[in-house]
């Protein structure tokens, strides 16, 4: 089923057609910024201002949340920002569902939702976009890392994605595992014994046990934060020795690839995961990856509201 009116949940929940339209509507919609050109004449405002999108972080955020928030502005679609839940009646025991219920009730096109539990199905009858549930998906930021690696890589197809990090508790990988295989990249792994995925849709997914040899095969290397947050007694990691044998430096970017791409999805903690000097090579994409993900997220909103695009409206020296 098309992602048309529907919730993203997952990266099942996307056809093939959805994908290529996603992207190919970021690509238009990075165009038009870069030439600066408002939205204004691409998508009818008149019909986005009847639109109106709930952002409900449960979860602390900064990319995501405002990237959302701007997309939400470029597209002309009213956004209401639902983030402070302790003074929400969440706080006085509505469960979830029916706050959900009452956010239809008042009108909402598409509920943004991050929320700390692994799966949230809604009867609300609003599409709901998975913006980070728990350790399940994160299917919107698995969208922007694959499309900044096809912008950068030229294809994602036969592109050799090595994952270093905290697997187990990342939503991100989850997702990216499903995206990057749906478009034929290879995936493989390389972390901690403690911190990698029990998953069914993880086995058979190679895990090199040195990080030098993982950055000798892969194309692209996607480091992740180790989500302390998410961490019990039985994880028993200790940071100064995840950094001796985990942190991707500069150093270890001299065997890389030369034509590379290093990202991660943020947010990034400098000396443990990522040395800051990688900042500074050329392959690093990190700060790609965040410009990018207003475009891609506006190009889901325009999916899921079914927004009509007027593409003609780009001058021809702008289309890519
Ligand atoms: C990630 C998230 O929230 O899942 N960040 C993001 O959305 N850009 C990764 C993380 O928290 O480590």
């Amino acid at each position: 089923m098309s992602l048309k009116g529907s919730s993203l949940i997952s990266i099942n929940d996307l056809t093939e057609e959805d994908i290529q339209y996603i992207f190919h509507w970021a690509g238009f919609f990075k165009t038009a910024a870069q030439n600066k050109i408002s939205l204004e004449n691409v998508v009818d405002f008149k019909h986005s201002r009847n639109h109106t999108v709930f952002l409900v972080f449960a979860e602390a955020s900064t990319r995501t949340r405002t990237s959302f928030e701007i997309a939400c502005h470029r597209l002309g679609v009213n956004v209401v920002n639902f983030s402070d839940l302790k003074n929400s009646s969440l706080a006085k025991g509505e469960s979830l569902e029916a706050t959900m219920t009452a956010l239809d009730a008042l009108g909402a096109s598409a509920i943004v939702l991050r929320y700390k539990g692994r799966k949230f199905q809604s009867d609300c009858g609003t599409p709901i976009i998975n913006a980070g549930f728990g350790s399940y998906e994160h299917p919107t930021q698995a969208l922007i890392d694959a499309w900044t690696i096809q912008q950068v890589r030229g294809k994602v197809k036969g592109e050799k994605v090595l994952i270093v990090g905290d697997v187990l508790h990342s939503r991100v990988s989850n997702s990216n595992l499903k995206l990057l295989r749906k478009l034929g990249a290879e995936v493989a792994l390389c972390s901690p014994s403690a911190l990698q995925p029990q998953d069914d849709f993880w086995q058979g997914v190679h895990c090199f046990k040195n990080l030098n040899e993982g950055i000798r095969w892969a194309s692209v290397i996607m480091c992740l934060r180790i989500q302390t947050e998410r961490h019990d007694d039985s994880v028993g990691l200790s940071i100064a020795s995840y950094r001796d044998y985990y942190l991707v430096g500069q150093e270890h970017l001299k065997m890389f690839h030369k034509d590379g791409v290093l990202i991660h999805p943020g947010p990034y903690i400098c000396g443990v995961e990522i040395s800051p000097t990688v900042f500074d090579d050329s392959r690093c994409h990190i700060i790609t990856q965040v410009k990018n993900a207003p475009f891609i997220r506006a190009a889901i909103l325009t999916r899921v509201l079914n927004l009509e695009l007027k593409e003609d409206k780009l001058p021809a020296d702008g289309k890519k």
